[in-house]
């Protein structure tokens, strides 16, 4: 499969010369020249990465598109790799560092920039999302007019919307509720009353404790308790790095080895108190290692 680069840079010359290399490795290039005409690519295409610069007409402009892909639900998990060549020139109201609020992009890499390490870079961040094809923008107003004049629709847009995304975007949420003419009061109430909805990105390991009456009596509730403060979460939340949702179930149906667990499809069970760090630890630790296996510095 060929994989789609989305090149945003006012230089016309650092254009083709990245164009260029790109193609010659097999790459579908896209470009636009500034930042509003990038966002409106992203939006389009989906690319699985984003080659942006930081200054473009303005000196944040970079900074600014980066910021408006990742707060959108449709877009925001495209990898963003930020060129520059400001750093040592120009000060900024932020920190020239990635991965942080003001400048929400995976790596920087400085102008003039070596092609051996770009094209690095680029396979890094395009081998880590995989052929998974980003979730396209749904059309709200389609799912509308679809759903429009039958009884329940809302509860029937909130499960495509559930399916097509994994959970119900806040942003989404909101233009509902402009589409809808409800109030969004009572789109977070339906939301919140069918456990089958989530507010949250799902995490990338569901870990789900038995709440059922075996477990229950076997010391469930502290195994819960034990598992938010290892996390710092609280029940139906995913952790800030996204790697653990917490969900509390009904019986799993293994009322023998109670109490038990179940992360993403394995069992455990007969917890004691004190395993369960060493159980969540294994799958941090694993996230870490895959993670330093690619990690550019
Ligand atoms: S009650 Fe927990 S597995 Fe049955």
């Amino acid at each position: 499969m060929q994989h789609t680069i989305l090149l945003i840079d006012d230089d016309p010359d650092f254009v083709e010369a990245t164009q260029l290399l790109l193609e010659a490795n097999d790459y579908r290039i896209i470009t636009a020249g500034n930042g509003q005409e990038g966002f409106q690519k992203v939006k389009k295409e989906s690319p699985n990465l984003i080659i942006l610069d930081m200054m473009m007409t303005y000196k944040t402009e970079g900074a600014e598109t980066a910021k408006a892909i990742t707060m959108d639900a449709a877009v925001k998990d495209i990898p963003i790799i930020m060129i520059t060549g400001a750093r040592k020139e120009f000060s900024f109201p932020f920190e020239l560092k990635p991965n942080q609020p003001g400048l929400p992009v995976k790596v920087i890499l400085e102008k003039p920039v070596d092609p051996e390490n770009l094209l690095k870079t680029v396979a890094l961040y395009i081998e880590k999302r995989g052929d998974e094809p980003v979730k396209k923008q749904i059309d709200v107003k389609n799912l509308i007019n679809k759903w429009k004049n039958k009884e329940g629709n809302l509860i029937m847009i909130l499960h495509e919307l559930q399916n097509h995304y994994g959970y119900i975007p806040r942003d989404v949420a909101f233009n509902l509720t402009r589409d809808l003419e409800i109030p969004l009061a009572r789109i977070y109430e339906v939301i919140s009353f069918y456990h089958y909805f989530q507010l949250e990105p799902p995490g990338k390991h569901i870990i789900s404790v038995c709440m059922g009456t075996a477990c229950y009596l076997k010391g469930a509730p502290q195994l819960f308790k034990e598992i938010k403060d290892i996390l710092n979460i609280e029940e139906g939340e995913t952790t800030k790095d996204g790697l653990f949702q917490l969900k509390g179930v009904r019986c799993l149906g293994c009322c023998g080895l109670a109490p038990v667990i179940m992360i993403d499809d394995k069992i455990y069970g007969n917890l004691k108190s004190g395993d369960l760090m060493e159980i969540i630890s294994k799958y941090s630790n694993e996230a870490e290692t895959t993670a330093k296996g690619g990690a550019v510095k």
